[in-house]
């Protein structure tokens, strides 16, 4: 996978100075890199764009660099909804978003994402596409909250549902959420609401839509 990945990066020729810079910035404040694969970043932005979507929420902001690909994907006429629960990133999130030229269009929403998310439910907000990419054992309530405020036809993806490729694998060793992304891929591929597939892109989104 990691190999894959390599090469669509490198061939599709995906640099991007301010990108780069965010990566750097989450670096210099000593936060996890694991923010979305380069293409997996394009992916969100061309599906938003494709999508037309205006209204879009993300769980799990970390430095922004999902939130300004996503955000790039309406332009200057959507509004982004960021969940997360750390106020230092969501801090330098907003930071990274305002650079990228933002600001206006991004409200990010500390604490647990479960308790935004029903917050948002009880304000009657909806949304037109869903990013989720925050804590796993959590994807399938975050799922769940999220078809509360989904419009009819919207879009939901999911981040490293592959689990690093182990989820395809029965003779690997599992890894930390290799059950949990089993689990939640069955429910994604069957859930009723929803059409739904897999694209094994950095370490793999599920892309689903609200059916109407
Ligand atoms: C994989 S990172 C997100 C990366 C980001 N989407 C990107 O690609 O730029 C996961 C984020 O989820 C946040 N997170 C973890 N548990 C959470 C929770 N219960 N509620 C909200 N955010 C949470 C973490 O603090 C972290 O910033």
């Amino acid at each position: 996978m990691k190999l894959i990945n390599h090469y669509m990066d490198s061939t599709f020729h995906l640099e991007d100075k301010l990108l780069e810079e965010v990566l750097a910035s989450i670096r210099a404040h000593e936060m996890p890199s694991i923010s979305v694969s380069r293409s997996s970043g394009k992916l969100l932005t061309m599906l938003v764009s494709i999508s037309g979507a205006k209204k879009v929420l993300e769980i799990g902001a970390l430095g922004g660099y999902s939130g300004i690909c996503l955000a790039r994907g309406f332009g200057k006429e959507g509004q982004l909804t960021s969940l997360e629960l750390e106020d230092r990133y969501a801090q330098l999130a907003y930071r990274n978003l305002s650079i990228a030229g933002f600001s206006d269009q991004v409200t990010y929403m500390t604490g647990a994402a479960l308790q935004s998310l029903e917050k948002l439910a009880e304000e009657q907000q909806r949304f037109e596409f869903f990013f989720i990419d925050a804590d796993k054992e959590n994807y399938e309530n975050y799922l769940n909250a999220c078809l509360v405020l989904a419009e009819p036809g919207a879009l939901i993806v999911a981040d490293n549902v592959l689990a690093g490729g182990s989820v395809a694998d029965s003779e690997a060793q599992p890894k930390r959420h290799t059950d949990t992304m089993r689990k939640f891929n069955e429910t994604m591929a069957h859930h009723p609401q929803l059409e739904s597939l897999l694209i094994p892109i950095g370490d793999g989104m599920t892309i689903a839509i609200v059916k109407k």
